[in-house]
């Protein structure tokens, strides 16, 4: 009986310690991210979204493609929306996009009027995905949860454009491939083109498709499709037809039923039904909408659409505060290395950096902010500990459970390892200069490696990219190692640390 309780009770405490080691520690996306900072977003979003829609019907299809080719391009990171400037070449100008993309002043006109009541704080790029969603609704489609946090880019992707946005006439294999290297699934592709049952195409699109004369499309469609797209290059090009000639504003199954009728507009919608490996998910959502729309909507909720990461980090955006927050006085005179510039003269010091501000302020005054180094002198003898007992729980016990028990313990000493790697990072976590070189190259330089292959560079790279206080309201240290400076809230000059991090 003992020796099961006692098993039991190891197998849970191995179960425990790996849990813990596996915990992300890292800035994610989250459904409730503008809960605190921005209660009203997300309905803001939702009615000016639902006026555009009303508006103009098209636009749903418009808002949803959107999001999609931006997604597509770096991520979903907002780059689509990036003028032309001299640092920047507007992914709006690729031949994808040219003509063709709208909604552009739709999300500038919402971004307006979310910045009206929470300056700062809600991201282009989240506003996009949750328009998406949003124009979906309005016109019938499926809903999905949109997980929010995405960081906007300050860079374009207009050289990547062509390479990761599909074309009309992509073969099944190329949608196959492009979709899986953004980690779709075929299923996804198929449920995504979907979309293509509401908005429109222009004749340049589809020119091809409908005077080649081919077996795979309808005559009578191709003939009522030629009325308006005249065979010419440059006749007509911009001229447009519905992607689903039934029901072209609502988001239901007809675009499948279409494309087993051979009256898929696009070449690469007719793709997905002419023999090949999609058929069969084709037949399915043309008889099963409710399939459909499901499909969908996962694979529109996937983090970020099958964009590469999304930027979750700082590059390019104010760093001032976060890097006051865990970084030692000390390093105050270093960032002048990093200045980049002074900020816009209408920029707005967020309440939760004023909070933040005044919070320190107070702290400062109380005396609360002290060197104390013999915590991590502690953690250090604690992992001598462990290291010593997991060594002799290998070499000097036969039993299997104090095998697995040590190796969990080893997990633990190497996160712990990081951890201080980590910490030496930001700031001096010995009282003594060489014992703090120590550490450092012991855990961070040895050890802190591998934690961070095994946890992703995100945590040792946030020593260059702190994470932005109003981003990371969580994670505001309440206690810090050496005095940090203050300024007060109307303080303009910023520090902008662009290092790149995605
Ligand atoms: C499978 C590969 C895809 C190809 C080759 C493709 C291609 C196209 C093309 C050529 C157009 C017409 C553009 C124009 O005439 O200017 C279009 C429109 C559209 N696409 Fe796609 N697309 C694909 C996938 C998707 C996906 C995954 C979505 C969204 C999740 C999407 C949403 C739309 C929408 C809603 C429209 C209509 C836009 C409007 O009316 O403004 N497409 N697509």
């Amino acid at each position: 009986m003992g020796s099961i309780a006692g098993n039991y009770g190891a197998c849970i405490f191995v179960a425990v310690l790996l849990i813990l080691s596996i915990m992300p520690c890292e800035a994610q996306l989250s459904s409730s991210f503008y809960d605190n900072t921005c209660p009203k977003a997300l309905s803001t979003i939702r009615t000016a979204t639902r006026k555009a829609v009303s508006r103009e019907r098209r636009m749903a299809a418009s808002l949803i493609r959107l999001h999609f080719h931006d997604c597509f391009v770096q991520g979903c990171d907002a780059s689509i929306l990036l003028d032309d400037s001299s640092s920047i070449q507007s992914e709006k100008n690729a031949p994808n996009n040219l003509n063709s993309a709208r909604g552009y002043e739709v999300i500038h006109d919402v971004k307006s009027q979310v910045e009206s009541i929470c300056p700062g704080i809600v991201s282009c790029a989240d506003i996009l995905a949750v328009a998406a969603r949003d124009a979906s609704v309005a016109v019938g489609g499926p809903t999905w949860t949109v997980k929010l946090g995405r960081r906007d880019s300050t860079t374009s992707g207009l050289s990547q454009v062509s390479s990761n946005l599909p074309s009309f006439r992509d073969s099944l294999d190329r949608l196959i491939s492009l979709f899986g290297s953004k980690g779709l699934s075929t299923r996804d592709m198929v449920a995504l083109s979907g979309s293509h049952t509401i908005g429109q195409a222009r004749c340049v699109t589809f020119r091809d498709r409908i005077y080649d004369n081919g077996t795979d499309i309808d005559a009578g469609f191709a003939s009522t499709r030629r009325r308006r797209c005249p065979a010419d290059n440059g006749d007509g090009d911009d001229n447009l037809a519905a992607l689903d000639l039934v029901t072209p504003n609502s988001f239901d199954n007809n675009y499948f039923k279409n494309l087993i009728q051979k009256k898929g507009l696009l070449q690469s919608d007719q793709v997905l039904f002419s023999g090949g490996s999609t058929d069969s998910i084709v037949s399915e959502y043309s008889k099963n909408r409710k399939t459909f729309s499901s499909d969908f909507a996962l694979a529109m909720a996937k983090e970020h659409l099958g964009g590469s990461a999304p930027l979750l980090s700082l590059a390019g955006q104010d760093a001032t505060d976060a890097f006051v927050a865990y970084h030692p006085g000390v390093l105050w005179s270093r960032l002048d290395d990093f200045f980049i510039g002074f900020h816009l003269k209408d920029y707005i010091v967020s309440e939760v950096s004023k909070d933040y501000r005044r919070l320190v302020y107070e702290f400062l005054k109380m005396g609360l902010f002290e060197k104390k180094g013999h915590g991590v002198f502690v953690t250090l003898c604690a992992m001598a500990v462990m290291f010593s007992a997991c060594i002799y729980g290998v070499l000097g016990c036969d039993n299997t459970w104090v095998h697995l028990a040590s190796g969990a313990l080893m997990g633990l000493f190497w996160i712990q390892s990081g951890w201080i790697g980590h910490d030496s990072g930001h700031y001096q976590v010995m009282m003594n200069g060489r014992l703090n070189c120590f550490a450092q190259v012991l855990s961070g330089n040895c050890l802190a490696e591998l934690e961070d292959a095994v946890d992703g560079p995100g945590s040792m790279g946030q020593h260059l990219t702190p994470p932005r206080l109003e981003r990371n309201g969580d994670g505001i240290p309440l206690t810090c190692p050496t005095p940090p400076q203050v300024w007060d809230g109307d303080e303009k000059q910023i520090y902008i640390i662009g290092t790149g991090m995605g």
